[in-house]
């Protein structure tokens, strides 16, 4: 894990629309995160209660920047911030990506890849595959920090048809770090367990405290009962329920 936790207001410096309803923001600063790891954002003083998990999406030496899909209130007020605004964030939170040596497949369906493109940048020659429902953002970015890049849309507006897992072959990896809804996830599991190739896991669960007190983002593992904040987000696949 990289850094300790810190609490601090962090300025605003861009908060661009990628996509329809989907924005990067970039904090202006010097942060500190491992590939995976996430921060609790909060651009809001009592309404909603609780702050926004969202992954890192890259670190540089200008500061920290993160995408996100606009949901609800809370990332609905996150994307009308503008350069210069000040917000209050936490972190950097949770485990982050497993170091491994050999060739590492990323693997994102929708806002998944957001805790890849870090990933991609620090684990060099790791090959991204993505996963879009719609038209492809971010795609040349991806490129030039990634080995290769895999797109597919399930409209075809972009790169291949179909879902990424029709053309991810993990054959050839010696680990694929995967993030996107959970049915992707439990599809990858399948794919990667056949070929006996290791899978970790960005796991998804609606969040408190963020900081492993509440036990409201538990999930069922093969140890029991896990937090998703404390002792994930990231997971080896082999470790959790998949049914429940
Ligand atoms: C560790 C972690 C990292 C995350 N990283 C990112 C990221 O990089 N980019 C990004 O866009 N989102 C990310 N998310 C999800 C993001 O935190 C939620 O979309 C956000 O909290 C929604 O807040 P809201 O107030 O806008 O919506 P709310 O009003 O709280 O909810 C709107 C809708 O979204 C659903 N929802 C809310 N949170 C989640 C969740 N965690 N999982 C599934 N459904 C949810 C609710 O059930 C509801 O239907 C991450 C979540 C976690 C736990
Ligand atoms: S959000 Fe409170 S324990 Fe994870």
């Amino acid at each position: 894990m990289a850094g300790k936790i810190e609490v601090a207001a962090a300025q605003v410096a861009s908060n661009v629309r990628v996509a329809e309803g989907i924005f990067l923001l970039k904090l202006r600063g010097d942060y500190s995160a491992a590939p995976g790891q996430f921060y609790m954002l909060r651009a809001w003083d009592r309404n909603p209660l609780l702050s926004r998990p969202l992954s890192v999406f890259n670190l540089d030496g200008d500061g920290i920047s993160f995408l996100y899909a606009v949901r609800g209130r809370g990332t609905g007020l996150l994307s009308r911030l503008s350069p210069g605004n000040e917000i209050g964030i936490t972190g950097p939170l949770g485990n982050g990506w497993p170091r491994r040596d050999g060739r590492i497949a990323l693997v994102g369906g929708g806002l998944g890849i957001a805790p890849l493109f870090y990933a991609a940048g620090v684990f060099s020659g790791s090959d991204a595959y993505l996963g879009y429902p719609d038209e492809p953002y971010l795609v040349d970015e991806f490129a030039r920090v990634a080995a290769r890049v895999m797109v597919s849309s399930d409209t075809g507006a972009g790169g291949t048809k179909g879902f990424i897992t029709d053309i991810f072959d993990p054959d050839g990896y010696d680990a694929c770090y995967a993030c996107s809804p959970r049915p992707m996830l439990a599809a990858l599991d399948r794919i990667c367990s056949r070929a006996g190739v290791p899978l970790f896991v960005s796991l998804e669960e609606r969040m408190a405290c963020g900081v492993g007190a509440c036990l409201g983002c538990a999930v069922r593992t093969v140890h029991g009962y896990a937090r998703v904040c404390r002792d994930g987000p990231i997971f080896p696949s082999s470790e959790v329920m998949w049914n429940g």
